[in-house]
């Protein structure tokens, strides 16, 4: 099946009982044994729900893997992979990645004697460097949150391989539609479905997908030893925004075009970083990995001053400022303060990430409208002393 079918059929049959198309939810927290031992696969529900078995069984399909775990959030997910390790271990993570995957990394599970090497992943022959006998991971994520690099993960899992090391990817920046981590020899793909999969901001869910019958018992044994699993009506939200992802993605890879080169000439604008761009250093990687190019994007204003990208923020009438991303509507977000706050400023700036960077989760509106919406937001956070406006070409954002 090609992806359009496999998101709205694969893993989904209608329910044994009524018939019901739609999967139900399946509210219960226990089931009902004939005799002790005697019952219908579902025990308790911490382990088994018919809803999630629904909702694993369907990522699995559409991320080209034998075998899917839903968690009650991308962290939730992220922290089970990690307990794969043992004290000793050592993981070579991406350096340009989500704020909240780094604090878990350093400030929960270093101290349970865990090793993170923070290693820049656009070149990964880098990566040979930092591996030793004691490396069994490497996460990485890309498109990067929110700088819009890419990693090659072909490249990265055949240096993996011959070293016995896991290769996570966490895929939520690109979701199944534009690219598939485990057809290019990633061993687990990640995904926070808060953001794409579920696709209108009303849940917060994460999932894993694998192929290997082994590391998929370890993994499950962990999901129900440590409990962090979704609710069945979290499931059912996710289940039902997966049927319109090839949709929703489409039009997100459209307006985010139409938005990344309205901003790139806008004369205020000083960077757009998006992977769309042919002079984007990881360009050819992008198009040989990657279906499309995604509606995420960052940039800065000329005016690279916070007070001025603090007022663009406020400005902004359809882009609503927001953490989180992936939804229909658009969002705009200050990865310094929001989303990448707890990663150290030194830390930060060395990649990029400047205290005026502002990041744009390009929602399926109206594209014109959301050009009109940043092209005045612009213009309010423009002081007249720094204003570039006057010198505007006429329509420069026309495509
Ligand atoms: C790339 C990425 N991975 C993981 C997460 C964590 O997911 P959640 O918020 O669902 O726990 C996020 C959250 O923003 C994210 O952007």
């Amino acid at each position: 099946m090609k992806i359009a079918t496999k998101l709205i059929h694969a893993g989904i049959e209608p329910d044994p009982s009524t018939g019901a198309i739609m999967t139900p939810i399946y509210q219960t927290s226990t089931y009902v044994q004939a005799a002790p031992g005697d019952h219908q696969g579902y025990e308790y529900a911490r382990t088994q729900n018919p809803t999630r078995n629904a909702l694993q069984n369907a990522i699995a399909a559409i991320e080209n893997g034998k075998y899917g775990l839903c968690f009650s959030s991308g962290m939730a997910a992220t922290d089970a992979v990690i307990k794969l390790l043992n004290p000793g271990d050592e993981v070579i993570a991406a350096n340009d990645m989500y704020g909240g995957t780094y604090r878990m990394f350093t400030k929960i599970f270093e101290k349970y004697g865990l090793k993170f090497h923070f290693v820049n992943m656009r070149n990964p022959e880098d990566i040979r460097k930092y591996i030793t006998g004691n490396t069994k991971l490497i996460w990485t994520e890309t498109p990067t949150n929110p700088m819009m690099n890419i990693t090659d993960i072909a490249a990265v899992a055949s240096i993996a391989k011959p070293h016995n090391i896991l290769l996570c990817v966490d895929n939520t920046f690109a979701s199944p539609y534009l690219q598939t981590p485990l057809d290019l020899g990633a061993d687990v793909v990640l995904h926070s479905a808060t953001k794409y999969l579920g696709g209108h901001s009303d849940v917060v869910h994460g999932c894993l997908v694998l192929n290997d019958a082994e590391l998929n018992n370890k993994l499950q044994f962990i999901q129900n030893s440590c409990g962090a699993v979704p609710g069945p009506q979290d499931c059912f939200l996710v289940l039902r925004g997966l049927k319109t992802l090839h949709v929703r993605m489409q039009r997100h890879c459209e307006n985010g075009e139409k938005v990344a080169r309205f901003l790139r000439n806008n004369i205020n604008v000083e960077n757009v970083y998006w992977c769309g761009f042919e002079d984007h250093p990881d360009y050819a990687v992008a198009k040989k990995q990657m279906r499309g190019f995604g509606g995420m994007m960052s940039f800065t204003l000329k005016d690279d001053s916070l007070a001025a990208a603090n007022k663009l923020m406020s400005a902004t009438k359809l882009f609503s400022l927001a953490e989180s991303l992936g939804g229909v509507e658009s969002l705009i977000g200050h990865p310094a303060s929001m989303t990448h706050a707890s990663i150290p400023r030194e830390e930060r700036i060395k990649n990029g990430l400047t205290d005026s960077l502002m990041r744009l989760s390009v929602g399926i509106e109206d594209a014109d409208d959301l050009i009109e919406d940043l092209d005045q937001a612009i213009e309010k956070s423009s002081t007249p002393e720094n204003s570039f406006r006057t010198f505007k070409k006429e329509n420069a954002y026309v495509l």
